[in-house]
């Protein structure tokens, strides 16, 4: 895999850069600027070569309809200021765009294309689209680790095209996670949370021959809460998830790998509503599951006080609400305790998880945050992830 910092000659290239700048928005607001923070290596880099850049990304889940609550424009400008440069944002359609209407003004160094996923044709890895992007540009960087695991037309099938490169924090996320992943102590425990359950679920099978331990949580969970038989109420759910799920019971059995799932959850009415610890057989069908009990807490916290490794992807509860947030507060605090007299190794990753973490100010107690959510677990699991295998 070629890392853009070791070509040559930069200046006055056009390098289409596909980042991921994902973040957390609550109506135009950004609730969580880390991923945008992770990329000013990359931009400042490229600016300091005199490159002409494309910016490339995805916000949310469009499914190729244009949806301006899912624009990139709050991004844009937030960026424009920690740089302090301005960043032109095109609307026009990108299959309209040739490589001379861009950059006219010479005054222009950055411009920003809108969420690459307002078009159908990007998750497709559509060949064509693949093809029209690449001809705006005449370099390929990849600095989206966390959109790596995506078949993906400017993840994936862009390579085809133009001479592709990794980014800076792409290699700094591919070494950290090479690392931990040679260099493990178990017990292992790996905990799962977060809402993204078609993403992770089918995941957890293939973890388990790795690890000691499993913990499920957040939206996750609510699919075992109820295959144990129970009522989740209007909890968040993937629906034909049961054979999946009765393998992973069964195939923990044959590689020792205890999976935790919750005994009680807070619930709640709606999402703003106050929380009320439940039994799993005292949810009712108007309830939302929106956070892990106490019971459940306690026994969490035991498994990591007997962990020498733990990695945590995905949030316990809806700590948006901070009724909710109690699940992942006392996980973060018991990782960041035992992190403090250096008993464990931690290792941390997801969008919503490092928002979490930034809005209880840890960051710097965890050995190792990762931008990535799929792709990190994904790494995990040992697959070859699209966007990697492509640059290579
Ligand atoms: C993420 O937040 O994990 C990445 O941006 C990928 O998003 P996706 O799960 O919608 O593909």
């Amino acid at each position: 895999m070629n890392n853009i910092k070791d070509y040559e000659n930069l200046n006055q290239k056009k390098i289409l850069l596909r980042l991921d700048l994902n973040v957390p928005l609550n109506n135009g607001v950004i609730t969580d600027e880390t991923r945008i923070d992770k990329i000013l290596p990359i931009i400042n880099f490229l600016i300091k070569k005199n490159s002409k850049i494309i910016v490339i990304s995805h916000v949310g889940r469009p499914k190729g309809k244009i949806n301006y609550d899912l624009s990139l424009k709050p991004i844009c400008e937030n960026l424009e200021k920690k740089i302090n440069q301005k960043i032109h944002l095109i609307n026009n359609d990108i299959f309209k765009l040739k490589k001379d209407d861009l950059f006219k003004d010479p005054n222009d160094q950055i411009i920003f294309l809108e969420n690459i996923r307002f078009y159908e044709e990007e998750e497709k890895n559509d060949y064509s689209f693949a093809k029209h992007l690449a001809g705006l540009a005449d370099l390929y960087v990849n600095d989206a680790f966390s959109c790596s695991h995506r078949f993906h037309a400017s993840v994936n099938k862009i390579t085809e095209f133009l001479p592709s490169f990794a980014g800076l924090q792409l290699e700094t996320e591919i070494n950290a996670l090479k690392k931990i992943t040679s260099e493990i102590k178990k017990p292992i425990t790996c905990i799962i949370g977060g809402s993204k359950i078609s993403t992770k679920i089918g995941i957890i099978e293939n973890l388990l021959p790795k690890f000691d331990n499993i913990v499920i949580v957040g939206g996750m969970a609510n699919n075992i809460i109820r295959f144990k038989g129970n009522q989740i109420g209007k909890s968040i759910k993937e629906e034909n998830c049961e054979k999946i799920i009765k393998e992973i019971f069964e195939n923990s059995k044959k590689y020792s790998c205890k999976i935790t799932f919750p005994d009680d959850v807070l619930v709640g009415k709606n999402f703003n509503d106050k929380s009320k610890i439940k039994g799993l057989n005292e949810i009712e069908y108007d309830d939302l599951i929106l956070d892990i009990g106490p019971k459940t807490i306690n026994k969490i916290k035991n498994i990591i006080e007997n962990s020498k490794t733990i990695l945590w992807n995905g949030p316990a509860g809806y700590f948006e609400n901070s009724n909710f947030a109690n699940g992942s507060y006392e996980i973060a605090k018991s990782i960041i305790n035992k992190n403090k007299n250096k008993s464990i190794y931690s290792v941390v990753g997801g969008g919503d998880t490092i928002a979490f973490i930034n809005k209880i100010n840890g960051m710097k107690n965890f050995d190792f945050v990762s931008t990535a959510g799929g792709a990190f677990l994904e790494y995990l699991e040992g697959k070859e992830l699209p966007g990697i295998k492509a640059l290579d």
